[in-house]
């Protein structure tokens, strides 16, 4: 097969409605408890598959229980080949996640079999080998996503997504071709003042970067070029999964063919409508749902198209990152 391959994690959620995020110590009653398929690595397959332009394969681990035969049929209704998920003997990642009435959300993750898998099978790397597009995050150990990142052809693209915030080695920061981070994942990286500051300071690492801020938008830097791109304002139900919409989107895209800056507004587009739905999985857009969406941002215009960074021609926001 050749198309996106996404290599990463895959939990069932735990879903509880909360008026707002429970402080240390605090008692909330929950408006209602709901569970789905989630997990950063599943939701960004799911995304990838459903956008189409390209087929595409997950790679990862679940339980041979109740939960992993659950996580495995929502990923086979959406259209991703499963032909690379491993079984584990321990129980399948579980995701606790508390969603406010404001859309935002906390989440704690029990990785279980994801937490387990410690290296890729020869079929998994296979799987990883025919790839156009790779694409991981760090809710597996690290060495997978190294693992995974070896096993590509050389020139096919590494999209890393750097969620959930930790430290990269430099075995891993040296493969990466495309960054994805949030703004707080940014700063977790780089540091610095301002974002604008850890934008320059990750741009300085790889060859390009991407960072979503939310209904903002998001700004794309590939070599010392960086453009704005605009978002779309939208009322969020749940803001779960809108990063992994995202970037499975954003990889469709460039299987497909799409330069880095165009596949960033495609995975803006669906992102916004994933916002505006419960959950994770369940929330990704059709592509119908997603063309739509891109062809009314063209009604708008991006900022600050293509300044080069030598020139100071910064305007980051920092306002309702999705996650
Ligand atoms: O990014 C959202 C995802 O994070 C959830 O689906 C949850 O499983 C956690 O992995």
């Amino acid at each position: 097969m050749s198309g996106v391959v996404v290599v990463g994690s895959a939990n069932l959620d735990v879903v509880v409605r909360v008026p707002r995020i429970p402080g240390p110590g605090e008692t909330l009653l929950a408006g209602g408890i709901a569970r789905g398929a989630g997990g950063k690595g599943a939701n960004q397959a799911v995304a990838s598959a459903r956008a189409g332009g390209a087929p595409t394969a997950f790679v990862g681990a679940v339980g041979r229980d109740d939960d992993g035969a659950a996580l495995r049929a929502s990923l086979t209704a959406a259209g991703v080949g499963v032909e690379a998920l491993g079984e584990s003997g321990e129980p399948s990642g579980t995701a606790l996640i508390s969603v406010s009435d404001d859309g935002e959300n906390a989440i704690v993750v029990v990785g279980g079999a994801n937490a387990s898998w410690d290296r890729l099978s020869d079929a998994q790397r296979a799987t990883v080998a025919a790839a156009d597009v790779v694409l991981a995050q760090l809710e597996v150990p690290l060495d997978v996503v190294l693992g995974a990142a070896h096993a590509r052809r050389p020139g096919v693209p590494f999209v890393l997504n750097a969620a959930p915030s930790r430290d990269l080695p430099p075995a891993l920061w040296a493969q990466v071709d495309v960054l994805v981070v949030n703004e707080h994942e940014a700063r977790d990286l780089a540091g610095g003042a301002s974002l604008d500051d850890a934008v320059a300071a990750l741009a300085a690492r790889v060859p390009a970067v991407v960072v979503t801020l939310g209904a903002q938008g998001c700004v794309v830097v590939e070599g010392q070029r960086r453009t704005d791109v605009l978002g779309t304002p939208v009322r969020p139900v749940d803001t779960t999964g809108a990063g992994d919409t995202f970037c499975g989107v954003l990889a469709a895209r460039l299987a497909a063919g799409d330069g880095l800056v165009e596949a960033a507004r495609w995975g803006g587009a669906a992102a916004a409508l994933a916002v505006q739905r419960p959950g994770a999985q369940s929330a990704v857009p059709t592509a119908d749902e997603t063309r739509r969406a891109r062809a009314a941002q063209d009604d708008g215009a991006d900022g600050a198209d293509g300044a080069d960074l030598a020139d100071g021609a910064r305007s980051a926001r920092t306002e309702g990152t999705p996650r």
